[in-house]
Formats: structure tokens, sequence, C-alpha cells
């Protein structure tokens, strides 16, 4: 008789992946912690507490007589498709985690909590140079960990995998090359056309007034205070130990209510996104978000189509006008729409226009190749960061604090995270090209201040579904396409005609 009898059962494997995720998401609170109130002191312990709960998981994910009765599992003709999809991405991620030591998993934890720290003493002190010793390890590391896991054509592809399932550099570059045209072309068309005024936002706004503002704005927008909570942070994100406990946080520059807003509306996006995932599959894939690219989708989406709109901005702006009411005399919308979506090469990612905003990205993603490919010196990050501003904003970075040293990313160990953020904003138009064309008057509706059914469609296409579909796949079944720049370039080509003026005929295609 055949042996088909199998050692762990559907509920085992449940009950295993949620201790799991117990070990992962206690972790998760440690590092929510150390970037929001642990005291500065407390950094060298909690490198040590974080560093000894990732290998623990690690150890427990990558133990070999799981893996394999997670393939004898998979051979159980009762499990349904949930059920099967749920034990088969499982038995993927145990062969690509058990591909990385646990050696090697703990020392890279610990240079990341060292590297976090050094990259904020390199920013107080506005010198990469502080920062570079350590980033120059985790550079090491991450070909290391590209050698692991194994890669095909180049060792990014490797680092990428880990965040956009299938996403490689010969698709990216494509990618970036189609957009690069038209949108300095659009560029071009914009800067010929006279400036709009952004002094509507740049101003000054009290703090704790901003802080009353966001709280209330995210009330509004639907994000559900009994499953999350906003703290504030140097670097704005988004984290979760449960459905029913997303933790973001926001930032304030007392002198531009732009800032904030968008930063929380951005959070707020991805936040939705966690609040969204089924709690039913708690610890599972199908509990989980199904690619970092299509997670910045839905802040995008929040952000830019939502947030940006002039339809948001009609149904906020008495809000605002009634939280700062001096800042907003003789103001209206419209004011607050064109000053929020001035177009003009900066130095910061984060507060980039829509436009501008993928050459940041590109440039970050051609860096990190180069980093990976070995060529290029770390001491050398400062100067290829100012050449690289210099050809595709045509900007001189003034220093490292508004150059290399802006994003948090490196210093936790994510390279090949970058992309995501293109990926995501082209997403976004992509979905939300999709929501207007099937749920009709959304426009309307959300002048109105009505989110609820563009959130409810959300949930059912996207948050419901966790991991079951892959990004691609996704993105078919909601616009009847794979990811294509045109809606997002048809999006902005509509939007900056009407905020610069521009004539019809003059719009590049
Ligand atoms: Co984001």
């Amino acid at each position: 008789m055949p042996n088909t009898e199998t050692t762990l059962t559907y509920p085992q494997y449940t009950s295993w992946m949620r201790e799991l995720a117990d070990l992962r998401y206690a972790n998760a609170v440690l590092q929510w912690d150390q970037e929001t109130y642990m005291p500065e002191a407390g950094a060298e312990r909690r490198s040590g507490q974080i560093a000894t709960l990732s290998e623990l998981a690690h150890r427990f994910f990558t133990d070999p007589q799981k893996a394999k009765e997670l393939n004898q599992l998979l051979a159980d003709n009762s499990l349904d498709e949930k059920q099967r999809k749920n034990v088969s991405l499982t038995a993927e991620d145990v062969s690509q985690q058990a591909k990385l030591p646990g050696d090697f998993v703990r020392t890279m934890s610990e240079t990341v909590s060292k590297s976090f720290q050094a990259w904020m003493d390199a920013r107080k002190a506005n010198n990469f140079a502080v920062f570079a010793p350590l980033l120059g390890k985790l550079i090491d590391l991450k070909k290391k960990e590209a050698d692991y896991l194994g890669w095909q054509a180049h060792p990014y592809n490797a680092l990428l995998n880990q965040y956009e399932k299938g996403c490689t550099v010969s698709m990216l570059d494509a990618t970036f090359a189609a957009l690069r045209a038209p949108l300095s072309a659009l560029l071009a068309k914009i800067a010929a056309r006279q400036q709009v005024s952004e002094s509507i936002v740049k101003q000054s706004f009290p703090e704790e007034t901003q802080w009353q503002f966001s709280m209330d704005l995210l009330e509004k927008m639907g994000f559900d205070f009994r499953a999350g909570r906003q703290d504030k942070s140097t670097h704005p994100f988004t984290t979760n130990f449960s459905a029913h406990d997303v933790r973001i946080t926001t930032r304030i520059d007392p002198n531009d209510l732009s800032n904030m807003t968008y930063s929380t509306i951005h959070e707020l996006g991805h936040a939705l996104y966690e609040q969204g995932l089924p709690d039913a599959e708690y610890g599972l894939p199908l509990g989980e978000f199904t690619s970092l690219g299509i997670h910045e989708s839905q802040s995008r989406l929040w952000e830019n189509n939502v947030g940006r709109s002039l339809s948001w901005c009609s149904s906020f702006f008495p809000l605002i006008a009634h939280y700062f009411p001096e800042q907003c005399a003789g103001a209206n919308a419209e004011t607050f729409y064109r000053a929020v979506n001035r177009v003009q090469p900066s130095f910061i990612r984060t507060e980039a226009d829509e436009l501008t905003y993928h050459f940041h990205v590109m440039i970050r993603y051609e860096l990190e190749k180069t980093l990976m490919e070995g060529s290029l010196p770390v001491n050398d990050i400062p100067a290829y960061w100012h050449a690289a501003y210099k050809k595709y904003l045509g900007i001189e970075v003034p220093d490292d604090k508004t150059g290399c040293l802006q994003d948090v990313h490196w210093s936790h160990g994510s390279f090949g995270y970058f992309p995501t953020y293109s990926l995501g904003s082209l997403y976004a138009a992509q979905f939300f090209g999709a929501a207007e064309i099937a749920i009709p008057g959304l426009q309307k509706q959300l002048s109105a201040g009505n989110f609820g059914q563009l959130l409810n469609w959300l949930r059912q296409e996207i948050h419901i579904h966790g991991r079951f579909f892959t990004s691609e796949e996704l993105c078919k079944r909601i616009s009847g396409d794979t990811l294509n720049i045109n809606w997002f370039m048809q999006y902005v080509k509509e939007k900056y005609r009407f905020i610069y003026s521009l004539e019809e005929e003059a719009i590049p295609s």
C-alpha cells in the first residue's frame, strides 16, 4: 500500500503558521517602538532583542522537517482552493527562506539595527561619511543574500523579487525607458507655462492644530481607530500586528501644510489595505498583502488619485479653513488644488509632484543596480547622487541630508524596494481608472466626502484576496490589462492640462 499518510494536517499547519506570526508581529512591535518612542540609550539592547526574535522566527520557519510535511500536505485532496494556495505559497516561502543560513539572518538583523542608528546620526550631522561604513557592510551582505537566494541575468533580480514577485531588471529598464520620454515632454510643456502658486500651503501652521486636522481627516476618510492608531516619526511608515491593529506615523512641518496632509493620506492608504485584509486568514499567505507594488498602489491611489483631485480639495477645503481660518482667508478649493499639484523639480522624493516623482525613483533604481554590480564604491554615492539629480532634474543637491541621506530604506536593509514606488503609482492610476468605470458618479461621491463605495470596491477587488493572486493577475482581473503606463500618462495629461492651461494639441502623446 502506498504511503499517502500526511503527518501535518491543515489545522496543524494553521496553528504552526500562527505561532510564527505571533513571533513576527511581536518583533514588529519592537521595531515600531524603536522608531516612535524608544529612548536613545535603548538602541543597543534593542538591536539584540530584534535580532534574537528574527533568528528564532527564521529557524522556526525553515525547519527542514516542516518543508517535507508541507509538500506532503499539498498532496492532500481534501484541501479546498484557498487552503491549497496557502500551503503552496508557504512551501514556496520556506524554500526561499531556507536558502539563507541562520547566522546570516542574525548578522543582517544586527547590522540593520545599527545601520538605522548610524543613518539617524548621519542625518543629524548632515554627513554621509557617518553612515558609509555600515552602508558598505549592508551592501556586501545584500550581495551575499542575492547569491544565497540565487539569480539569473542580474544579482539585483534576487532582491527585486523579494518585494515584487517576478520583477526583473529587464522589466524595469523597459518600464522606465517607456516613461522617460513622455514624462520629460510633459514636464517641458509645463515648465514653459506660468508657475502656479503654492503660497496657500506654505505658511505657518501650528503643529498641534495640524495634528488635530490629521486625526480628523483619517477618521473622515475611513481609518478605523478601533483597529489602529497614528503617531509621529522621522520617516512616516505603516506597520501592522494584525488586521485589527494597524499603526501609521506622520511627520509635521510647521511651515508646510501639504507635507503632513499628503503623508497622512499616503499612510492611510497603506493602512486601509492592512485593515481590509481578511482576519480569518491571520498568519497565512491569504491574510497578507499581494506585493509591495500593490501595497504602494493603495497608498498612492488615496494620496494622489483621490487626495490630490479637485473633488477631494472641494470636499476638504471647508474643513481646512475651519482649522486654519487665517491662512485660508481669501482662498478657495481651486487655489488649494493648484498649490498641492504644483510641478517643480525638487530634492526630496516624498515631497515630489506626481511627474518628477518617477525620476527620483529611477535615480535610486539605477544607483542600486550599480551598487549590486559592485561598480561604484560606497564613498562615491554622494557624487553619483549629485550628478544624477543634475542630469534628470536639472538641480544641484546642496548637501547629504537633502541628497542621499533622505531615505530610511537602506538603513532598513531594503534594497530593491524603491522601484515598487513607481510600480505602485502606475498600478494606482490603472486601478483608479477601473474604479471610475465601475462606480458611476465616483468623482461626485468624492466631492461630497463620501469614500465608502470606493473603499468597498478596493476591499472586494484587492484587499480581501490577500496573496491569492499575483500583482499582474490582480491587475488583469481589475482592468482587463497587464501593467500599462498609458493609464498613468492619460491621467496626468488630463490633470495638468487643466492646472497649467496646456493647449490640447501641445500635449505630447
Ligand atoms: Co508608501
